[in-house]
Order: C-alpha cells, then structure tokens, then sequence
C-alpha cells in the first residue's frame, strides 16, 4: 500500500509552519454543546490544541485548517490498515444494505468470530464487546465468578479502561505513589469509589518476586496486564517474566488476563501472546481488531467463557457486534497477514533507527524503545524503561514542546510518546516524519525546551 497523493493542503516539509486556529476556534465554539468540545478526556489538552478533523487517507489526515498531517495516533492505535482502506470501505457499504442492528445473530459475526479463533493463540471460545474498558470488566467478572475471590492485582502504568475498579495508577504521580516494591493505589479521577482495600492490589510491573509473593496468599482472583507495557509506553516484559507469571498463576489458583486491547493484532496477528508464546486463560482485544469501527473481543478458555451462556455470568450490551462493524472486522482480521507485519517491520525499524540517529547527531538524551508497529520515544532517559517508576522520569514538558513542533511541522504524534505505525507509512513517509523530526529537535533546542 502506498501513501495517497497530494490534494493541495498545507503539506509537511514545506518550510512554512503549519497554523492550527480553525482547530483552535472550532473547538471553543464546540464546546457550547460538548463538554471541553471533545468526547474523551484523552482527546483534551493537547497543545497547541485539539484538532478537528476532516477526513483520512493512508497516513494521513485533513484537519478544518487545509493541513495535511502524517498520524502517528492512528486514532489511538486501531488504523493499522491507515485510514480508510478500501477493503474495509466496501465491506462496510455492502453490509448496510442488509440493515443496522438485529438485536439477533448475523453470519457475519460468525465468521469474524471464527477468524479471531483461528488467529489467536487462546481463543478457544470468545464474545464480542463494544470497547476496550467493557470487555476488560467482563473478563474481571470472569475471573471473580470461575474464582470465589474477589481481588485482581494490576500494574503501575497499565490501563484497562476508564471504570471505577480499573482506573487506579495509570500514571500515578511516583511521590503520590508510595515506595515501588509497595505502590499505594492511586485513583485517576474523582468520583470514583474509593475502597480498594477488598478489591485491588496494584504492584509494579516485571517484577515476578514481589508478584509471587502476593499471589502466595492465596486471595487473588485474577492478574491483569498488558503483556508488553503499551499504554504508557512501548515496554517489554524481562527475559521468562511473563512465562514465571503464567506458571506463579497456575500455581496459585489464580486467573491470568492479558490485556491486548493495544497490543492484539498489532504485534503479530495472534498478539502479544503469540509474539511472546505465553498463553493466558482469558484475553481482551480492541483497537487494531477492526481498524477504527468500534469492536473488542473477550477470548480465552472455552470453560470460562460457557460461563457466560451456562454459569450464570452476565454479559451485555445493545451494540455487541453490531454487523457493520463486524463486516469491518472480517476485513480487517483478514489483511493481517504474516507479511504485513514484516512489512511494518521495517518501516518501523527504519523509522526508529532513523531517530535515534537525530537525537544522537542533535545531542538530546532519548530512548526509542518498543516494537516497530508501536514504540515509544522518552526524553532524558539513557536506558529502556523497565516498569512504570523508570519511564516517569522521562523530560514531559520537553516532549510535548517536540511534539508541538512537530505538529507545526505536520507529523501528529501522541504526547505521551506513544508512535503507532500502519501499514499505509511507506518509505517516503517514513523519510518526511524524518525531515521533520529533525526541524522540530533543532527548534526545540533553539528555544531552550530540552
Ligand atoms: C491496554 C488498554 N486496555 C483497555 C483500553 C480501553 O479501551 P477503550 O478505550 O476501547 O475502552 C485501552 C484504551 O486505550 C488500552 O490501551
């Protein structure tokens, strides 16, 4: 696949920066009716502001002002196909004729769901969802039920969606955090339930010690973790950390949930546990499943699973595989080929190498580390970042002063350092992001940033 062509819009690599002021408007005027003028707080504050979009192709989007931008957020990792594929286009057209939503079965969710089966590692049963957070409290609820115990543990830095029970130590503030080997549990926001006393360990993350002692009491229904730390990062699991986790489980009576609502599809067809050859009983996939339409899957062992239809486990939602996105899913599952990822493969590598070689050359202190479908770029580190307390040194506010200039250079990439790569970034790309990276690393030294 090739990047599309050129349309007339402010392009990257022109000299002249980029200006975001119908964005910037739009999104004061919005926010009459939306709240912020945006639908997630993840979309807010962002600098020099949120943008308003106005179509994608390939790698690239069409933002309210006439720019051209190169996305690295791929609507916050899903668009591995890039934006608009037409293979996905058409398949979605074709199933709107037959209608919207059945509140029955369809062929078509079938046949996604027999895809997912064939592709993942430990999918010998699944059920589709309507978004990451849902499908991550069904496989909570999963865990608890086939279990009798009511706490999970999770990780320093992990995410697994915005409820209650979950949003805890996302990105902890580390002197509000309590020491590392003990982390106190910090909440994400305020409304939420407190008491996690009953419910909630956290602990930090590639630490199997700390995490086999806990698990030693015999109280844990489930460990839930992304089984390579994406959310916050792009970081990988220690040499046999996630194999002494799978074993410490079993030997504990204790459920392992791997999170792959980043990480499934993304980095090889069957996920982060195919990659690492590590089976989990239950799993969660989003994202990258049906490249942008709203779709997650809970997979995992087929007797945790029938707890949904024969031990008494409830799981709903209006939405669940609705057609035209599980027409979209049938597509997508089936682009992802084993050459695919190769291909990104060395886009990415190429992409990241490229870099490293910029900061080396500029003299900024930087880690590029992750995987070539999605790495992670921290200013001021020396070394990868092994759990969440390493990459909360990262130089923040220098960052976002890169990212803000390079987006005035036309590349949009995540603030919080995360670069998403699709398949429609081909090489001329690549060599673009890189002229930029390049203008936007000297503007920020110029300016006293880093
Ligand atoms: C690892 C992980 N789990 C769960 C979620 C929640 O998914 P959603 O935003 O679809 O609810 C996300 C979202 O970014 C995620 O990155």
């Amino acid at each position: 696949m090739t990047a599309s062509g050129n349309t007339g819009a402010h392009e990257t690599g022109t000299s002249q920066l980029l200006s975001f002021d119908g964005s910037a408007e739009a999104i004061r005027r919005n926010s009459q009716w939306m709240a912020g003028g945006v639908n997630s707080n993840f979309r807010l504050n962002i600098s020099p502001t949120p943008l308003v979009i106005e179509r994608g192709e390939g790698p690239y989007l069409y933002d309210i002002d006439g720019n051209r931008l190169i996305d690295y957020y791929l609507g916050m990792g899903p668009m591995i196909l890039g934006h608009n594929p037409a293979a996905l286009t058409e398949a979605a057209k074709t199933q709107i004729e037959h209608g919207i939503l059945f509140g029955g079965q369809t062929q078509v969710e079938a046949e996604a769901a027999r895809l997912v089966c064939e592709m993942v590692p430990s999918a010998e049963r699944m059920r589709f969802g309507g978004s990451g957070s849902e499908v991550d409290q069904a496989a909570i609820r999963l865990a608890r039920a086939a279990t009798g115990r009511k706490k999970i543990i999770k990780f320093e830095g992990h995410y697994h969606g915005w409820f209650d029970n979950v949003l805890w130590s996302t990105a902890p503030a580390p002197e509000a955090a309590g020491p590392r080997e003990a982390p106190a549990p910090v909440a994400g926001s305020k409304g939420q339930l407190t008491d996690t006393s009953d419910t909630l360990v956290v602990l930090p993350w590639n630490d199997l010690d700390l995490l086999d002692a806990r698990l030693a009491k015999g109280d844990i229904a489930a460990v839930i973790m992304e089984a390579a730390m994406c959310n916050a990062g792009a970081v990988h699991p220690l040499p046999g950390y996630l194999e002494g986790v799978r074993e410490a489980c079993t030997r504990h009576g204790t459920i392992l949930i791997f999170d792959e609502v980043i990480t499934g599809f993304r980095l090889a067809p069957g996920g982060a546990q195919e990659l690492f050859g590590v089976t989990p009983d239950i799993s969660t996939f989003g994202k990258a499943i049906a490249n942008g339409f709203p779709v997650a899957a809970i997979v995992g062992r087929a007797d945790l699973l029938d707890m949904f239809s024969t031990g008494g486990v409830v799981h709903g939602g209006t939405y669940n595989a609705q057609p035209i996105a599980m027409a979209a899913t049938v597509a997508t599952l089936k682009s992802l080929q084993p050459a695919l990822y190769e291909e990104i493969g060395v886009t990415g590598t190429k992409l990241m190498d490229g870099m490293r070689a910029i900061f080396e050359r500029q003299g900024i202190r930087a880690v590029v580390e992750g995987f070539p479908q999605i790495f992670h770029v921290a200013f001021g580190l020396d070394q990868p970042a092994r759990d969440y307390r390493d990459l909360a040194l990262m130089n923040r506010q220098a960052y976002v002063a890169f990212t803000t200039a390079l987006l005035h250079r036309g590349v949009r990439a995540l603030e919080r350092g995360a670069w998403f790569m699709s398949i429609a970034h081909d090489d001329a790309v690549i060599e673009r992001t890189l002229e930029a990276v390049d203008g936007a690393v000297s503007q920020i030294k110029a300016d006293g940033a880093i």
